[in-house]
C-alpha cells in the first residue's frame, strides 16, 4: 500500500474551517432511528436493486435513442423497491451510490443521482409519494443524453464552444422526451428541465420553476454536480468526496446554489462521506466506514496503515468521536482518494463485496 502521497493539507484546512462555520447551525434534516435491517444485511438487497435500476436506465436511453416510447411502469416499480429498500436501512443504497466504481457513467450517474435525492428528500422529511417522485426525477434527469452524438457525449478532451452548446441541448431534449411519456411525475420534468439552472441566473434552463419545487430542482443541481465530479470520467481523475463538497460550498458562497440545500446535502452525506480516505493526526491512515450523525468531523473509521513507515498495520475499527478527547491524535488532518493510496475499497471495507 502506497501511503507516501502528499494531500493538500491547506486545501483541507480550509475546507474544515468553512465546514465548521456551517455545521454551527443545528441541522434541518432529522436524526434516524435504528434502521430496521442491519447494513450488512441490507446491502447485498441494495446492490441488487441497483444492478437492476441500472439495466431498466439502459433499457429506457434504448427505447428514447430509438424513438420508441418509454415504458414508465418498471421505473415506479424500481424506485419503489428503492424507497423499501431505504425503509429497510437508509445507508445501503446510499453508501452504494458514493462508492465509485468505473462503470458505463451514464447508467450510474441516472441511478446515484435518483439514490441521493431520495436519501436527502427522506432526511427533509418528506412523504414517501414525494420521494419516490423525486427518485423517479434522478432517473430521468438526462434522457436527453440520448439525443446528443455520442462523439461529443464521450469526447476525451475539452468540448469545443460549439460541441458544449450541443451538450446544453440535453435538457430541453430531454424534458421534451419526457412531456410526451405518460406517467412522468411532475416534479421529474422540473428537475430534467432545470438541473442545470443556477440560483444567480447563470447555468442553462428550460423552464421557470414554481416556488413549490425550488427545493427539489436546486437539490437535483447540487446531487448532479456532486456524483459528475465524483465519478470516473474519460477525460478526468474522479475528485475527493472532500474537494467536490468544497466547491459545492464555495458555490454556494457565490450563491449559485442554495445554501440551506447544501447543507442538508452534507448533512446527509458527510464531510468525508463512507469511502473517504483519511489521515489522523497521529499519523495512521484509514477509511471512513460510517458517519456520526451528531458530529460530522468524526466518523467511524478503519485504520489500515501508518504513514510514518508507510507500512500495512493490522485492520482495527475506530469510533473517532470517542477519541475526540483523549489527546491522541485522533482527528482527521487530511483525506485522499482510495486510489491514490492503493486502496481497494471492495477490500477494506465491512461487506466490501457489495460494492462490486
Ligand atoms: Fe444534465
Amino acid at each position: 500500500m502506497e501511503t507516501t502521497n502528499a494531500i493538500d493539507q491547506t486545501v483541507q484546512q480550509q475546507l474544515e474551517a468553512q465546514l465548521k462555520e456551517l455545521l454551527d447551525e443545528e441541522p434541518e434534516t432529522k436524526r434516524f432511528p435504528a434502521p430496521n435491517v442491519a447494513l450488512g444485511e441490507e446491502l447485498g438487497k441494495a446492490a441488487e436493486i441497483k444492478k437492476q435500476a441500472k439495466k431498466l436506465m439502459a433499457n429506457a436511453l434504448d427505447d428514447a435513442r430509438m424513438g420508441r416510447q418509454i415504458s414508465m411502469k418498471p421505473i415506479h416499480e424500481i424506485t419503489q423497491r428503492m424507497m423499501e429498500s431505504m425503509l429497510n436501512n437508509d445507508d445501503a443504497l446510499l453508501n452504494l451510490s458514493l462508492i465509485k466504481r468505473r462503470d458505463d457513467y451514464l447508467f450510474q450517474h441516472s441511478v446515484n443521482v435518483g439514490v441521493f435525492l431520495m436519501a436527502v428528500a427522506r432526511s427533509l422529511d418528506f412523504e414517501e409519494n414525494v420521494v419516490i417522485a423525486v427518485g423517479i426525477g434522478g432517473l430521468m434527469h438526462d434522457i436527453g443524453m440520448v439525443r446528443i452524438p455520442e462523439d461529443i457525449y464521450n469526447k476525451p478532451t475539452k468540448l469545443t464552444d460549439y460541441e458544449l452548446r450541443q451538450v446544453q441541448k440535453h435538457v430541453e431534449l430531454g424534458h421534451r422526451l419526457l412531456v410526451r411519456t405518460p406517467g412522468v411525475p411532475e416534479i421529474a420534468l422540473v428537475i430534467a428541465g432545470s438541473h442545470h439552472s443556477r440560483q444567480d441566473g447563470s447555468g442553462y434552463t428550460l423552464n421557470h420553476v414554481s416556488e413549490r419545487y425550488t427545493q427539489f430542482q436546486q437539490l437535483s443541481a447540487i446531487i448532479d454536480i456532486y456524483d459528475a465530479m465524483t465519478s470516473h470520467r474519460p477525460y478526468r481523475r474522479p475528485w475527493t468526496a472532500t474537494n467536490a463538497l468544497k466547491k459545492i460550498h464555495e458555490m454556494s458562497g457565490k450563491r449559485q446554489l442554495d445554501s440551506s440545500m447544501v447543507q442538508s446535502f452534507i448533512h446527509r452525506i458527510g464531510i468525508y462521506p463512507v469511502g473517504s480516505v483519511i489521515r489522523l493526526e497521529n499519523q495512521l491512515v484509514g477509511v471512513v466506514t460510517q458517519t456520526n450523525w451528531s458530529s460530522l468531523l468524526y466518523p467511524k473509521v478503519r485504520l489500515l496503515a501508518d504513514q510514518r513507515d508507510g507500512k500495512k498495520i493490522e485492520s482495527r475499527d475506530v469510533d473517532l468521536l470517542e477519541w475526540k478527547d483523549k489527546g491522541q491524535g485522533y482527528t482527521i488532518v487530511a483525506s485522499g482518494h482510495p486510489d491514490d493510496w492503493g486502496i481497494d475499497l471492495m477490500e477494506v471495507l465491512p461487506h466490501g463485496e457489495a460494492y462490486g
